[in-house]
């Protein structure tokens, strides 16, 4: 499969994504490439409103309707927004992709992977990214993280979950070559150096 200059990072809530996308996005920058940023569920206006639906405290959906949610945002986010910006001088990167229904709704929530591995497949057109970065963290470090903070309705789901979802990316990072554990309970420069160091091996002779 051709390489593309798609990047995805994954992990449980208040692990430094959003932190280490952004610099990310800045060392990318300054090797003169365009880059997008995009979160799931989100990306357009659809998916913002399916955002709200999902996250949203005053609905209680069922799981079913739940992973399909994610899905449909999925869908209208590779094939609306990121195949039609995928070009050579672009990154794009991923809050969140293939990977968190699997640990969410597949391990979070025991729906089937194999299941949900043609049901990713069916709404990218097999579209996956060139490298995944899996920022772990323990479940104690998420709590102290996000304490004092607010919670959405995934995150209410309750520490069982979590010890669920975390176990599930642990999983998946054993058998996707694609998916690179980075150890996120460190200082914010140390990951950042580590990622960079494997972009560059990723993407060899491309980034400086
Ligand atoms: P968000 O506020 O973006 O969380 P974070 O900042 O931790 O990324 O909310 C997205 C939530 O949706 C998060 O709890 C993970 C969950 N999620 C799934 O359960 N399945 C999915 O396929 C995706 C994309 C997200």
């Amino acid at each position: 499969m051709k390489i593309s200059n798609f990047i995805s990072f994954e992990g449980i809530d208040g692990a430094g994504k959003t932190t280490q996308i952004k610099l990310l996005k800045e060392k990318l920058e300054s090797n003169n490439y365009k880059v997008f940023v995009f979160r799931e569920p989100g990306g357009n206006k659809v998916n913002e409103q399916i955002r709200e639906i999902i996250l949203s405290k005053d609905f209680n959906i069922t799981r079913e309707s739940e992973i399909l949610l994610f899905l449909a945002s999925r869908a209208e986010l590779v094939n609306q927004v990121i195949v039609p910006l995928l070009k050579d001088n672009v990154f794009i990167i991923c809050d969140r992709y293939v990977d968190s229904t699997l640990a969410y709704q597949g391990y979070g929530r025991n729906i089937n992977l194999e299941f949900i591995k043609k049901l990713n497949s069916f709404v990218t057109a097999d579209l996956l990214p060139t490298c995944t970065f899996y920022l772990d963290i323990p479940i104690d470090v998420m709590i102290e993280r996000k304490k004092g903070g607010k919670y959405d309705r995934m995150e209410q789901s309750g520490l069982d979950f979590f010890k669920k979802v975390r176990n599930g990316y642990l999983e998946l990072v054993k058998y996707e070559n694609r998916i690179i554990n980075i150890n996120a309970n460190r200082e914010i420069r140390d990951i950042e150096l580590d990622i960079w160091e494997i972009m560059k091996s990723n993407f060899k002779g491309v980034l400086k």
